[in-house]
């Protein structure tokens, strides 16, 4: 972990949140790169589960919303976690990571001074705050603890728009916030973090097939971004450890360095939150699915990854250390289609005019068609491989004076550092299947 968190930061990945203040905890800034391998994440998801199929919807929905939504998805008054104070220091603790909730005093010893802990009691993690002037109960509000409220919000304006039938999903990217009592590991538990998430709504009877279904696509998706196969586990949620709305849960597990943790979410939600909206509400949440028939309360089905814990997994899975020319070297093995930067483009010699003006011709018209695309003149060759080795770039393109006779370069392989000679009219065809293009 330490070797990751040193990298993100160095390379320009991920920065910890107001660091020049002495940081928030909990928060953390990306870099360009950082914001490169999420903005490709976010596409490999919203391709596979929204533009390549004619049943999903997509929205944004407002982070603030109007409080009674919370009341009724039930998190005023059940989005909490067992917290403990110490008598002696005061510093605060989750009690099931230091004891266990089932006790009723925090078990143990406080692990900062070794005194003594008072009554569990349960702390709410939304972060209120105060819409408009007025400071008052009816101007609370709080920032969105799940992306999912936002989209049962607008099930009603989805179906009076599209008419869809069942089944069908809403999906949704966007912030979520949690105050988190004991945030750590880097992006694993953070305050404020990104959600993608989709509410697949079914008929009642149906929800099984639905969630068989979404089960296949989680590993879809995590197979797509390139996170290992084999470090994924499922985890079947026991009853009494699911939240209050889900009667059943996997829990996607990733073998993290800290230890085998959440990585993303499958969960029946029955019709608990359209049941709840349209009850505190008064608005129709329910479809009429087949001409005739009743309006029905569709269940829903709700995958939801988290992206914060995505590029965790990405980063931990790309990680590589090898020996290469007789060198050790750290490498980013990304899957091209997440990494940040799709190619490099290197003149030989940065000291011969002619070689810098092919390569910056190359690079340009390049460029057009693949942004993500870096030039670099610094330093020796290899120290170029180097340095694009380690943020993950699969293709290193050098112009060199064989480039000026026949039109071809050398494009070395990150992961073998094998160079092929290929004409420069295939640069395109190498790279942009990677961007999405
Ligand atoms: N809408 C369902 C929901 O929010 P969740 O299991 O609480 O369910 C879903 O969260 C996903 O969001 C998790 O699997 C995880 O990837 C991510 N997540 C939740 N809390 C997080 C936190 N504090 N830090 C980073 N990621 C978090």
């Amino acid at each position: 972990m330490e070797k990751l968190v040193s990298l993100a930061k160095r390379r320009g990945f991920i920065y910890p949140g107001s660091e020049i203040y002495g940081g928030l905890s909990g928060t953390w800034d990306y870099g360009p790169l950082g914001v490169a391998l999420k903005n490709n994440i976010k596409n490999v998801w919203w391709r596979m589960f929204v533009d390549s199929r004619d049943d999903m919807y997509g929205v944004d929905a407002a982070i603030l919303m109007n409080q009674k939504v919370w009341e009724a998805s039930g998190h005023v008054g059940g989005f909490s976690d067992p917290l403990v104070e110490c008598k002696k220091c005061k510093r605060r603790f989750r009690a099931d990571q230091i004891g266990g909730p089932s006790t009723k005093l925090g078990a143990g010893k406080c692990p900062e001074c070794g005194g003594s802990f008072g009554n569990v009691r349960q702390f709410n993690m939304m972060f209120k705050t105060h819409v408009g002037a007025a400071e008052d109960e009816s101007s609370v509000s709080y920032l969105r603890p799940e992306t999912a409220g936002g989209i049962f919000v607008n099930f009603k304006n989805i179906v009076d728009s599209f008419h869809p039938r069942l089944p069908f999903g809403i999906a949704q990217i966007g912030k979520a916030f949690r105050n988190e009592i004991a945030p750590r590991d880097f992006l694993f538990r953070v305050r404020e973090l990104e959600q993608m998430e989709v509410e697949y709504f079914v008929r009642p009877s149906e929800w099984e097939k639905a969630f068989e279904e979404w089960r296949k696509l989680v590993f879809a998706f995590t197979d797509a971004v390139g996170i290992s196969r084999g470090a994924v586990h499922e985890l079947e949620v026991p009853d009494g450890e699911r939240a209050h709305y889900s009667k059943r849960t996997i829990d996607f597990e990733f073998d993290f360095p800290f230890g085998r943790k959440e990585l993303c979410g499958l969960a029946y939600r029955t019709d608990f939150d359209l049941s709840a909206h349209a009850k505190a509400s008064g608005a129709t949440l329910s479809i009429v699915d087949k001409e005739g028939e009743a309006p029905i309360v569709p269940h829903c089905i709700e995958p939801s990854f988290g992206i914060e814990r995505t590029v965790l997994a990405l980063l931990v899975s790309a990680y590589t250390e090898d020996t290469l020319g007789g060198e050790t070297r750290t490498y980013l093995k990304f899957n091209p289609d997440v990494a940040p930067i799709k190619a490099a483009v290197f003149p030989l010699l940065k000291n011969k005019p002619e070689l810098v003006a092919k390569a910056r011709e190359i690079y340009t018209a390049l460029k057009k068609d693949v942004p993500q695309i870096l030039w670099d003149d610094n330093g020796n060759i290899g120290k170029r491989y180097r340095r694009q080795d380690e943020i993950g770039t699969p293709a290193c393109i050098t112009i060199d004076f064989q480039t000026l006779e026949d039109g071809t370069v050398t494009v070395r392989d990150r992961d073998t550092g094998t160079q092929e000679r290929r004409s420069i009219s295939a640069l395109r065809g190498i790279i942009a299947p990677h961007t999405g293009l």
